[in-house]
């Protein structure tokens, strides 16, 4: 173990781009590339809309469509990470990140964390420095667009909901504190930047909400810390729970129905939604998202099929709750920079104390997703068997909140295996399958001491 750590030499050996065939370098050489030339697509399609009199539109359109092909060129040239060049808020921090801990480090041979965060600051550079193409989100096609396509497991939810936080005993409230916390987990398969991996029926069977189709997915969850959370909720009353979102659509819509949850079970009378400050791995939420979301929700020609009136009612009645918790404070939506940028969670406190400090008075903070998962691990190659509390190191483990981490697994890094759970898994998985496909989750839990 590597006792000198910094964000470019983790506790162990970083995950990299220089090693073939890992999943780092297929990530830089295949997954990128698509994921940028869909940001071209949808940017000429922006540009298509535009009048011939909006000329200076079109001239920032077309250096940002240059600016996308010269980045795709320089990833695949492997040339050195650079500075940032626009006045965004937060690229002197990067600014620093970069000269500090990778100074001369290049696409292939820097932490595959960073470089990936750095991939989508570099995007965010090109809008920046324009002024027509500011606050255009060029992934905000194809979170609606994925969105629509969850219409059924959507009202499926939306219609069960009132019998899911109607009066009960303790007993019953765990098996539905339990089904909802599988959804929230499952919601996490449905990720942009991996649907070239999945298959739609994957991830419908990802997005099912019935009691038989859960119960035989517990069979995939590698880390399950699930009985821990429950004894936490169980006597939560009138708490403070954080929400480190992840993605957009039908991940958003599941952590609202398990915060609607909270509220409503007067576990929490606060939940707080922690957002992303730009378009991020292509599917994570912005601010502006939620209340877009709510909006097609609330739109009866969204959905494709046709909804009956009682769906559409019970949609309707659940989004209006949602509204009125936003309107009432019950659920804050905010966002800070620091989740955009490349490095591990266990510098919050180093580098945003002011977020640190306010977290600290949350009673539970839940991270979403795979990379929130790498951020609290430090996306390095941990033994399997590493408890979860010493991956995510002192400053989040020790005096601090509770945390818990729901993620499907789309990347190598893994902790809190027990021992000899490897190789159960790879009797009938190869380690890519459990690792990377999105198949397998990990709820991971440190119960906090502040
Ligand atoms: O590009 C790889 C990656 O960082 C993986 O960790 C994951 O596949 C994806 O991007 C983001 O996933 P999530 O939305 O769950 O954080
Ligand atoms: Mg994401």
């Amino acid at each position: 173990m590597n006792t000198n750590i910094s964000p470019n030499h983790p506790p162990y050996p970083a995950y990299r781009a220089t090693e073939k065939g890992s999943f780092a370098w297929d990530s830089t050489v295949r997954r990128w590339p698509i994921i940028i030339d869909t940001a071209l697509v949808d940017m000429q399609k922006a540009m298509d809309t535009l009048q011939n009199d909006q000329v200076t539109q079109k001239e920032e359109g077309t250096s940002i469509i240059n600016g996308l092909n010269q980045l795709k060129q320089e990833i695949a040239d492997d040339k050195p990470l650079r500075l940032l060049k626009d006045n965004d808020s937060d690229s002197e921090t990067w600014n620093q990140h970069i000269t500090t801990h990778f100074n001369n480090v290049t696409w292939f041979n820097g932490s595959w964390l960073f470089n990936e965060c750095y991939m989508y600051r570099r995007i965010r550079e090109l809008y920046s420095l324009s002024n027509y193409w500011q606050d255009y989100d060029l992934f905000n096609n194809q979170k609606i667009a994925t969105f629509r396509g969850s219409h059924g497991s959507v009202f499926d939810l939306a219609t069960k909901m009132p019998t899911m936080i109607q009066p009960m005993e303790i007993e019953k409230q765990e098996l539905v504190f339990q089904e909802l916390l599988q959804v929230c987990l499952w919601g996490n398969a449905t990720d942009l930047s991996l649907l070239t991996n999945m298959t739609e029926d994957d991830i419908k069977r990802l997005q099912a909400i019935e009691k038989e189709k859960l119960a035989e997915q517990l069979n995939y969850i590698v880390v399950n810390h699930i009985d821990q959370v429950w004894k936490k909720l169980k006597h939560l009353e009138k708490g403070r729970v954080d929400f480190i979102l992840d993605n957009s659509g039908f991940e958003v819509f599941v952590d609202l129905i398990f915060a609607d949850w909270l509220l409503q079970t007067n576990r929490a009378s606060k939940v707080v939604f922690n957002c992303k400050t730009i378009p991020w791995f292509v599917s994570d939420v912005m601010p502006k998202d939620i209340p877009i979301l709510f909006d097609c929700c609330l739109n009866p020609d969204f959905f494709p099929g046709e909804p009956t009136k009682e769906q559409q009612q019970a949609l309707e009645t659940l989004v209006k709750r949602w509204q009125s918790y936003v309107h009432s404070g019950q659920l804050v939506i905010q966002s800070h920079s620091f989740w955009c940028n490349g490095l591990a969670y266990r510098t919050l406190r180093d580098e945003a104390p002011e977020l640190y400090q306010d977290l600290a008075t949350s009673d539970l903070i839940i991270f979403k997703g795979d990379l929130n998962f790498r951020k609290l691990v430090y996306d390095c190659q941990w033994p399997v068997t590493t408890p979860f509390h010493v991956a995510i190191g002192p400053s989040l483990a020790e005096g601090f909140t509770s945390i818990l981490s729901l993620r499907t697994n789309k990347a190598d890094t893994i902790v809190g295996l027990a021992d000899g759970k490897q190789e159960k898994i790879e009797a009938t998985a190869t380690p890519n399958e459990w690792r990377c496909s999105g198949k397998y989750a990990v709820v991971a839990y440190n119960e906090g001491s502040s």
